[in-house]
């Protein structure tokens, strides 16, 4: 019986022992760490997902959680939202969940904009609640970054009033953090019927001393919400999960938005599990720095400079329109970032393994020499 396998006797203590005699269970076994290259072909540095994929013990939950797929995930939500609580030092009454934090994203949207109630976002940055709020009917405006690539916060601030302003903290796709100092002063002084969301997708990654997490000052703010997501260090983006943390009133609001029972089984599993394990993270920093160091170098060696990065992707300097670039790659089997039309010649590339990005630099290499 190996770890990732799943007993009778697992399913009898679960089920109950006559439930687990009438039913016949399938084992189910999870590869480790799929080579994805190996499977399609292709080298996928397009999306900012973690080549490693989920833990160990996460994989190991989730064939566990089988057994509880016919019940609505109640307690699992529970034990997911307690856990998430502790870790952030809030209550649970303060957590909201998502079916990825794309979800958190448009229940925002939905919550906080609308006709009369703008968007404000940097230009560029993570488009998706752009398009939830322009859906909604509200008037977004794009304010660009800042010669370091950090969010205009006065501006921003300034489009945004009686609306929602989406701060992208780590910056996809600029991989740029806007500074502590500047956040912390913007988010104490901005107006009360301003709403703030401070996407923090790419937190684990950010090592600067001049970056920090805001879900300390929601106790002191009710218009202030962070949306983290387990997509990114805990490598589950396909199995969609990602929460909100604000103050009790705020999330309410939120909640009124979003569908009942939106995260599934395998996926709540799979996220109170990744919390537990002590690795995960710190290994995931290392290995994600290590290559992304290395893929750097590559570059400049090459003559192309990077956007210093915070995050598990950089985006560099082409020298020349992406576009072309993206395209000859694609031809290679390798897939990189699309164009992000206020920086056409820039190139935004995930973070994989070593051997992947190893494949990158000998494609690229090959296109741009051409
Ligand atoms: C900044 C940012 N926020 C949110 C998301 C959505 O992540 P998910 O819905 O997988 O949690 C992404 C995905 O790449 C992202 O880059």
């Amino acid at each position: 019986m190996s770890n990732s396998t799943i007993s009778r006797r697992r399913f009898a203590q679960i089920l109950g022992v006559g439930a687990a005699a009438a039913v016949v269970r399938p084992t189910i076994t999870f590869a480790r760490s799929p080579a994805p290259a190996a499977v399609t072909g292709v080298i996928r540095l397009s999306a900012n997902e973690n080549p490693y994929g989920p833990s160990a013990g996460a994989l190991q939950a989730m064939n566990e959680a089988f057994a509880l797929a016919w019940r609505y995930p109640d307690e699992a939500n529970e034990r997911l939202i307690g856990a998430i609580a502790k870790l952030n030092g809030v209550a649970p009454e303060e957590v909201l969940l998502g079916d990825g934090s794309s979800e958190i994203l448009k229940v925002c949207a939905e919550a906080f904009t609308g006709p009369g109630r703008p968007l404000a976002a940097a230009d560029p940055t993570f488009e998706a609640i752009l398009n939830y709020s322009t859906a909604r009917g509200a008037q977004v405006d794009k304010v660009p970054l800042t010669q370091t690539f950090a969010h205009d916060l006065p501006k921003l601030g300034g489009a945004a009033a009686r609306g929602l302003v989406y701060i992208c903290n780590p910056n996809n796709p600029t991989a740029s953090i806007t500074p502590k100092a500047a956040l912390r002063d913007f988010v104490g002084n901005a107006p009360t019927d301003t709403m703030i969301l401070v996407d923090e997708a790419y937190f684990h990654f950010a090592d600067s001393p001049d970056y920090e997490s805001v879900i300390p000052l929601v106790k002191d703010h009710a218009n202030l919400i962070v949306a983290r997501t387990f997509s990114k260090i805990y490598g589950m983006a396909g199995l969609r999960c990602g929460y909100a943390i604000a103050q009790k009133q705020t999330i309410a609001k939120l909640r009124e938005q979003e569908m009942w029972d939106s995260v599934n089984c395998m996926a709540l599993a799979a996220a109170t599990a990744s919390l537990d394990d002590p690795e995960q993270v710190p290994a995931g920093q290392h290995r994600n720095k290590e290559t992304r160091d290395f893929t750097v170098a590559q570059l400049e060696t090459m003559g192309f400079k990077s956007i210093p990065s915070q995050a598990n992707f950089i985006m560099f300097d082409t020298k020349r329109p992406v576009v072309p670039l993206i395209a000859a790659l694609k031809q290679r089997n390798v897939q990189v970032g699309r164009l992000f039309p206020a920086l056409p010649n820039h190139m935004r590339l995930t973070i994989g393994k070593r051997s992947e990005m190893e494949a990158f630099l000998s494609a690229f290499r090959a296109v741009a020499q051409a």
